[in-house]
Order: C-alpha cells, then sequence, then structure tokens
C-alpha cells in the first residue's frame, strides 16, 4: 500500500528538496518536541527515577526488535554503527590464515574493524570488486568457502544502493560455517529485514538515518549463541540486579539477560531515547513494506525522469527501492551539489554515484523542483 506524503509532520520548507536521508534523515516535529521535553526533564533530575533508566531503554529495543523481526532481548543499545562491528569483532572467532569478507568501498565502520582483527589473528581480508550485470550476490556465494570466517556485508551498498540478496549469503555462510555481520543503517526501517530469514551473527544500525532518530544512537542485534560474549566495555548497568542502586557495590560477575550486556555505557540516554522512540513508532506505524513501496515508486519516477538528462540508474531489481544512485556519462562534475544546493536540491556524491535517497516527506513539488535544477546544471 502506497503511503501519501507526510511532509506535514516534518519542518522542512516548500522550497527545500531533501533527497539525502542517506546522509542523515531530518527529524519529525514530534521527535524534535519528544527531544526539547527530554532535555527539560534533565533541570528537574528529581522527576528521573532508577526505573527510568530501564524502561525507556526496552521500550526502544522493543520498538527496534519489531522493525526486524526480533524480541527485546536480541538488541544492545549502542552509540554507532562502529561500536556494534567492533562488538562482532571481539567476539567472532577466526584463525590464522581464515578469510574476511567485505565489499569493494564498503563503508569504513564495516572495514576497520576487520582490518585490526586480520592483523591481530594474521587472517587474510577478501574484497569482492564491482562490476558485472548480475549485481553483487552470485560474486558474494563465489567467494564464500571453507576458509571463510567471516563475511560482512551492507543490506544494500551506501554509495548506490545495490542490493545484496542476504538471504541467499545467510544459507552460504551457514553451509560453511562462517558468521554473518550485517550492517543496516542504510537499510534499515526502509527495507524489509527478517532476522528469522537471514539469520545473521550481528545486525547493526545507526540511527540518525532511515531510523530517523538522533545522532549517537543506534541498536545490534546478536545472536543468541554470542550472548555470552564479552562486551567492549564494562558498565554497571549492564551487570545483574543493577536495578538496585543502594546494592551497585556489591559487585556482580553476572550480566543482564539477553544481549543487555553488549549495551554502551550510559545507555539509559534520556535526551537521545525518547527521540528514538518516538521516530520509530511513526515508521512501525508506516510500515517497513509500505515504506519501500512507496520509496521504489518515488525512485522510479526519478530514474525516468533523469534518463533524458543523461543519468542512468541501474535495474531496479539491482538496488534497494530507497536508494537510488544515478551515473554520469562521464565523471561526475565538479561541485554539483553544492550547485544544486544553491537550488534547495539536496542529494549526495558517492565516488561515481549521485546519491538520490527519499522519504516520506518528499513530494511531488520535490521530483519537479529536483529534475528541472538538475537539467539547468547539466
Ligand atoms: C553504510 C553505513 N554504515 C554506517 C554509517 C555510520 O557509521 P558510524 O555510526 O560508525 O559513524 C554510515 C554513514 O554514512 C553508512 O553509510
Amino acid at each position: 500500500m502506497m503511503i501519501p506524503s507526510q511532509r506535514h509532520l516534518f519542518d522542512i520548507p516548500d522550497d527545500v528538496a531533501y533527497f539525502n536521508c542517506a546522509y542523515m534523515s531530518p527529524l519529525m516535529k514530534k521527535v524534535v518536541a519528544a527531544g526539547q521535553e527530554a532535555v527539560a526533564l534533565k533541570a528537574r533530575p528529581w522527576q528521573i527515577t532508577p526505573p527510568d533508566f530501564f524502561s525507556t531503554p526496552e521500550l526502544a529495543r522493543e520498538l527496534f526488535a519489531q522493525l526486524i523481526n526480533a524480541q527485546a532481548d536480541d538488541i544492545a543499545i549502542i552509540p554507532a554503527c562502529s561500536y556494534g562491528t567492533a562488538t562482532a569483532a571481539q567476539n567472532l572467532p577466526v584463525g590464522k590464515g581464515q578469510e574476511m569478507l567485505v565489499l569493494q568501498d564498503q563503508f569504513p565502520s564495516n572495514v576497520y574493524p576487520w582490518r585490526e582483527l586480520a592483523v591481530e589473528r594474521e587472517a587474510e581480508i577478501v574484497t569482492i570488486p564491482r562490476g558485472g550485470n548480475d549485481g553483487w550476490t552470485p560474486r558474494i556465494l563465489d567467494a564464500i568457502g571453507g576458509n571463510t570466517a567471516i563475511v560482512a556485508l551492507p543490506h544494500c551498498h551506501w554509495t548506490d544502493g545495490s542490493l545484496i540478496d542476504l538471504e541467499a549469503v545467510g544459507r552460504r555462510c551457514r553451509e560453511v560455517g562462517a558468521a554473518l555481520v550485517v550492517d543496516l543503517t542504510q537499510s534499515i526501517a526502509a527495507l524489509p529485514f527478517d532476522v528469522a530469514r537471514i539469520q545473521p551473527d550481528f545486525a547493526v544500525a545507526a540511527g540518525y538515518k532511515w531510523l530517523m532518530g538522533p545522532y549517537t544512537l543506534g541498536f545490534v542485534y546478536v545472536a543468541p549463541q554470542h550472548r555470552d560474549g564479552r562486551p567492549l566495555e564494562h558498565n554497571w548497568i549492564a551487570r545483574q540486579g543493577s536495578e538496585d542502586f543502594a546494592g551497585l557495590v556489591d559487585y556482580k560477575t553476572e550480566y543482564q539477560p539477553g544481549a543487555r550486556r553488549f549495551d554502551m555505557g550510559e545507555g539509559a540516554n534520556f535526551m537521545a531515547l525518547p527521540m528514538a522512540v518516538t521516530a520509530m513508532r511513526q515508521l512501525l506505524e508506516w510500515g517497513v513494506e509500505e515504506i519501500q513501496e512507496t520509496l521504489s515508486a518515488m525512485t522510479e519516477t526519478i530514474a525516468a525522469r533523469a534518463a533524458p538528462l543523461g543519468l542512468s540508474a541501474s535495474d531496479p531489481t539491482m538496488r534497494a527501492g530507497h536508494f537510488l544512485g544515478l551515473g554520469f556519462p562521464g565523471e561526475v562534475p565538479a561541485g554539483l551539489p553544492e550547485r544544486l544546493g544553491q537550488e534547495g536540491v539536496y542529494v549526495s556524491v558517492r565516488g561515481q554515484s549521485m546519491r538520490v535517497t527519499p522519504h516520506l516527506y518528499n513530494n511531488e513539488a520535490d521530483v519537479e523542483r529536483l529534475i528541472d535544477v538538475l537539467a539547468s546544471a547539466l
């Protein structure tokens, strides 16, 4: 079912066509209000009680879990994608000479931890190159073998939205006993992802893009077999019985249940969590499949309208519907995003691709503005 434009929920002037959700989403008005209320609450700390350290984090866990068909127990609260991938790197076995697989031009937060680990364990990084008309998946499947320890991927590539069939990759990983780590930052809540079908070991998401939340707050799904792992840090809330503030120096070796041991320190973030909760409630109300369907139609329209200007888009079956990468006949013209920005059109360039990443705040007038401004800029 298609969702009509939800621009009224956002504070976006009519002369701004913001097609840059892959960079960061705008906050909804009600998310801003939740943040303002949360900031004001810290001016009255006597109204913040010990149960509040647990109730909002639990709610956030629950809502994030619903987005990926998981349970609250499976989810830890983290500050950044890099924290989630570092947690995975610290807890996955890799032997000398084994391989870790990433994509060419993958986002650095899902590359650096593996490079570090490769040095530490004398293991190898295998980078799947771009190219070919059949997309990433066949080359990823070919590269996974008996010597593969970890496959670290996104659901769609952050430069151009090219899609990876994670269900097929997950199946292949299980066949050879490799771990699957997924960075959902550029797809969460916009492209359906189901932990039951894909069975990742870890699935990480930063929250300030498609989750429409504040900066410095994200989530990581941790599969049951890794729940006795070692957290990156040792914060007191993650230990068993931390609800009893008077008894905190009765130090515990046991942790809170599920994935909670992997929570960042001060995960009970009183300012960021109410904002994230408000945003995730709205995303769930819209529905991830409906968001994908609506944004797919929008990007297909844009791709069709951009083609006569000489801009090419990949086959819609090879990319995520919410994420359009437009290619130029030659190099991307220098300064193009800045020139578009002067006309109130916001996109971004990553590599050789101009990313056009809409959300439900966009409308037909935005598409017209994008095409008009592109036509005069090219
Ligand atoms: C694919 C992807 N992962 C992660 C991030 C953000 O990473 P971090 O939360 O570590 O800053 C981005 C930001 O652009 C991204 O595109």
